[in-house]
């Protein structure tokens, strides 16, 4: 569904500005947008792609950079051209203008038509960490315990989890023009009843999408095993208007 979503949106404005996440959520998606674009022959050379974070002070050609990360699983999987693709500067000699330098880059591509977003435990967004201010824009921000862990995974140790990052803000996440929440797991239940039925507040920073006009959430069901309102989300899905009409 993301993908056709996302697909059919490049269709329609070859100029699309994808804003995309790391982490293993969406890279399935990724994959899939690649498979589409083959089949039905689209053209991508003039889409650009913003992506939502990344670690500082670690190299560019790290494997776990998240430039490298975007380059393997949407520039080069997908075909965009790597002078379209942005990931904030990992470079620690610059970090004190990277966050505004980003802003300016996005705003100067007319922003983001569509942000991906996954989901971290605690409820971050891009990596904005319990706390992180609803308005804020690409920063540098101190990664929680909880993240180092689940990151841990992806390098040898936890020690070699970089502590700190840079992410695009929560005001900057509400300007892309439409959301797509992905998360799917057990592990994500808790965080993604707080982010789509719970209060509005810094403590779980997903809970920011409320703030925003067009929101789409995409969970399987063992992520959305703890909404409250399942049912009847369920019932609006099956008794959708055409999408034509919206
Ligand atoms: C990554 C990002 C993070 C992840 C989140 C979920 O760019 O912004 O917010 O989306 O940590 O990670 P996964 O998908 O690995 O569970």
């Amino acid at each position: 569904m993301a993908a056709r979503t996302i697909v059919d949106a490049i269709k329609a404005n070859p100029e699309f500005v994808l804003g995309v996440a790391t982490g293993s959520t969406p890279i399935k998606v990724y994959a899939e947008i690649a498979k589409l674009v083959k089949a039905e022959n689209v053209d991508v050379s003039k889409v650009k792609a913003f992506a939502l974070d990344e670690y500082v002070g670690i190299s560019k050609d790290h494997p776990e950079s998240y430039y490298q990360v975007i380059k393997v699983n949407v520039t080069d999987q997908i075909g965009l051209r790597p002078e379209n693709v942005n990931t904030p500067s990992p470079d620690i000699k610059t970090v004190a203008t990277a966050g505004a330098d980003y802003e300016a880059k996005i705003k100067a591509a007319g922003g983001v038509d569509l942000q991906i977003l996954g989901i971290g435990r605690d409820g971050h967004v891009g990596f904005n960490e319990p706390g992180s201010s609803l308005a804020s824009s690409t920063r540098i921000k101190t990664l929680t315990q909880e993240t180092l862990e689940d990151n841990a995974r992806f390098f040898d140790s936890i020690d070699d989890v970089p502590k700190h990052c840079i992410t695009q803000g929560i005001g900057t996440i509400l300007r892309a023009k439409h959301l797509l929440l992905l998360a799917f797991g057990e592990s994500k239940a808790e965080a993604i009843a707080g982010a789509l039925e719970g209060a509005v507040t810094s403590s779980l920073p997903g809970s920011a999408v409320q703030l925003h006009p067009h929101v789409t959430a995409i969970v399987d069901p063992a992520a959305g095993s703890k909404l409250k309102n399942l049912e009847y989300y369920k019932w609006v899905y099956e008794n959708k208007p055409s999408w034509d009409a919206i």
